[in-house]
């Protein structure tokens, strides 16, 4: 039987030299690695109060979209600057392999939700930082964050979890 790693392919040298690229669109497309994947990213849900899930431009906004249809709750995209149309708040973020200012709509999110952050992969965890704090700062409450894959060697993990943020993954690259 196959497992989610199984459905994920590396590209060596993209976008840059020296990238290990971990391409989920492979497991995206396959259907069995797609099902199985959202199946095991809720798992450890099961019977907790989530009210939003927010996903993480781009990836995340597939995952996302799909716990959140299974979960009946709305999603909310968290977006790199300038594309979403409504009032924003922004906040600016290192990764792996350069800088960006993500963004989210100021009303998204209500004072005490309690939300659920997806994205597919966790490299330096800059990205996921961010979303947390544009969350934090819209008054949400930050139940857990979900990813498919954890790169633990650039430190993601333990950047959120200093941060009293749950992390869980379905598979890692050392
Ligand atoms: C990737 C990935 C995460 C982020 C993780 O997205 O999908 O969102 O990097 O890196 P970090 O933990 O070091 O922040 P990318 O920035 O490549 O953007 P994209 O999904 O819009 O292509
Ligand atoms: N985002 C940051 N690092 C990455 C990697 N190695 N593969 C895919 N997405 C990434």
């Amino acid at each position: 039987m196959k497992t989610v790693q199984d459905y994920i392919r590396t590209i060596v040298d993209f976008p840059h030299e020296g990238i290990m690229f971990r391409d989920v669109t492979t497991l995206f497309a396959d259907p069995r690695g797609f099902r199985i994947a959202i199946d095991q990213m809720l798992h450890p849900y099961a019977g907790l109060q989530i009210d939003k899930v927010v996903g993480l431009e781009a990836r995340g906004f597939i995952l996302g979209g799909a716990i959140a249809h299974q979960l009946s709750k709305g999603f909310v995209p968290i977006r790199k600057k300038g594309k979403l149309p409504g009032k924003t708040i922004s906040e600016a973020y290192t990764l792996e392999y350069g800088e960006a200012i993500v963004e989210i709509h100021d009303d998204a999110i209500q004072p005490g939700e309690k939300v659920l952050v997806v994205d597919d992969l966790l490299a330096t965890g800059g990205t996921a930082e961010a979303g947390i704090k544009l969350i934090k700062r819209l008054g949400g409450e930050i139940i857990s964050t979900s990813f498919i894959i954890d790169l633990p060697d650039l430190g993601g993990r333990a950047r959120l979890e200093a941060m009293g943020v749950e992390v869980n993954a379905l598979c890692a690259y050392e």
